[in-house]
């Protein structure tokens, strides 16, 4: 796989090769301006504030944060479509939105510096996940309301890269774009990135011919399993994107390249906690809380993403704590027969197992009292035979219930029959109430 070299020091923002001490007192600073601005523009935080009996004045130090009650998506919701932002609406030159596919979307803004800050620091993530100025890069992240594409494509332009703005769907066409304009870069969720995968081989290309050399993969959980699965398949590097709108959109935290060691919270501009889901506790691992540092629009106090990790020492870039690669999401957990499972722990024992591509859904259905849950998997071209299938289903079984603990079905179907998402990806289709 071809990489260029790591980016010196002088190539890194000034605000990445910050010291520690530096780094806490810019936090404590820009934390308190938060909080002030949040309570005095922002009538949720003011109430929020006042019942828990705290003022922005009490923050004198980055553990006093932790006596601020948290924000929660429906707090949010409750606020639609404007009323969590902090500036005179006038001042907003931009909303994004989530799907909203559940109730009423959460609607987010930005001024014009926050969308100068967004660009530097989706460049940051995209220079740290290997890419420079002059590259090509291919956005097959969503463009609309979605915050993938456009965060994804100001951040590229703002590096100084050429920018194909593709957005998702209309497949063969995006390859034939990857081959014929020969990007150094590609920009999409990991589940699309296995549907163009399918497209090429349909064209009949070598994916590991084509011109990609970097793939920044985020907007769902994606494991170490599927990382060596794309890589191998296109021959490039494949690094971890996370992001939510609720706190910006991608470039909340970057893997870099040359470590490939969880994401680097660039915590200049984000303050992340980890808690218990279910107490709000501290803990070591659990529960990421994202507090905004610099955001005017919508500042964010406590966010509780609702996603699933661990905090870990910098690396790669030592000023910036990491993030483990996201688990899944709270409201991802299947609970079957009293165990918990995530569909990256199938992900990663489906990958492992011969014969099995990497397309799976999960299906959850009550035939009587007891859940059942059954993966459906497509087999990798040349193993459709019945014992093929036969083998790879039964191999399946027994490796989920050596991993995880559970006892699950497994039906093998023909290459190219579930649903490809253009998109972030539908896993579990649930029917235990009957649907
Ligand atoms: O998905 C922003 C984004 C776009 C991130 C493109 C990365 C790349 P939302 O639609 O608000 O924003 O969804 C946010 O997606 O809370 C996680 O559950 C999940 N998610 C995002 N990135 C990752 C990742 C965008 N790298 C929600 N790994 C988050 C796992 C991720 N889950």
């Amino acid at each position: 796989m071809r990489l260029g070299d790591p980016p010196s020091p002088g190539q890194l923002d000034p605000a990445e090769r910050v010291s520690p001490d530096e780094l806490a007192a810019l936090q404590l600073r820009r934390l308190r301006r938060t909080l002030r601005h949040a309570y005095d523009n922002v009538p949720h935080y003011r109430r929020a504030f006042d019942e828990h009996g705290v003022h922005p004045d009490d923050c004198k130090e980055l553990g006093d944060l932790a006596a601020f009650p948290f924000t929660t998506k429906d707090d949010l919701r409750d606020g639609y479509p404007f009323g969590m932002f902090a500036v005179p609406r006038e001042q907003v030159a931009r909303v994004h939105a989530s799907s909203g596919t559940t109730g009423r979307p959460t609607v987010v803004g930005y001024t014009r510096g926050d969308l100068d800050t967004w660009a530097g620091l989706m460049a940051r993530s995209l220079r740290a996940a290997g890419g420079r100025p002059g590259d090509i890069v291919h956005v097959a992240y969503g463009y609309g309301l979605f915050t993938g594409g456009l965060g994804a494509h100001y951040g590229a332009e703002r590096l100084g890269c050429t920018v194909v703005p593709v957005s998702g769907g209309m497949t063969p066409r995006q390859v034939r774009l990857i081959a014929d304009f020969r990007p150094d870069v590609i920009m999409v969720t990991p589940s699309y990135m296995l549907a163009l995968l399918d497209e090429f081989e349909a064209q009949g290309l070598d994916p590991r011919a084509c011109s990609l050399r970097i793939g920044v993969f985020g907007a769902e959980p994606w494991t170490e399993e599927m990382r060596r699965e794309i890589e191998d398949r296109f021959d490039l590097h494949a690094v971890d994107v996370y992001g939510l709108s609720e706190v910006m959109g991608p470039g909340v935290a970057q893997e870099c390249v040359e470590s490939k060691d969880g994401l680097h919270v660039w915590e200049d501009h984000f303050y992340p906690e980890i808690v218990d889901p279910f107490t709000g506790a501290p803990a070591e691992e659990g529960e990421l809380v994202l507090t905004t540092l610099t955001r005017q629009a919508m500042p964010v106090v406590r966010y509780r993403t609702r996603d699933l990790t661990r905090l870990l020492p910098g690396t790669a870039r030592p000023a910036f704590r990491r993030m483990r690669k996201v688990a899944g999401r709270t409201d991802d957990m299947i609970i079957l027969r009293g165990v918990n499972v995530f569909p990256t722990q199938i992900e990663e024992v489906v990958l492992r197992t011969p014969g099995l591509s990497p397309h799976f859904q999960l299906h959850l259905t009550r035939p009587g009292r007891l859940d059942v849950m059954t993966v459906r998997v497509e087999a990798r071209p040349g193993f459709e035979t019945p014992e093929g299938r036969r083998e790879a289903a039964a191999a399946l079984c027994r490796a989920v219930k050596d991993t995880v603990g559970v006892s699950v079905a497994a039906e093998v179907v023909d290459p190219e029959t579930l649903e490809r998402s253009v998109g972030k990806l539908r896993r579990v289709v649930d029917r235990r109430g009957g649907g």
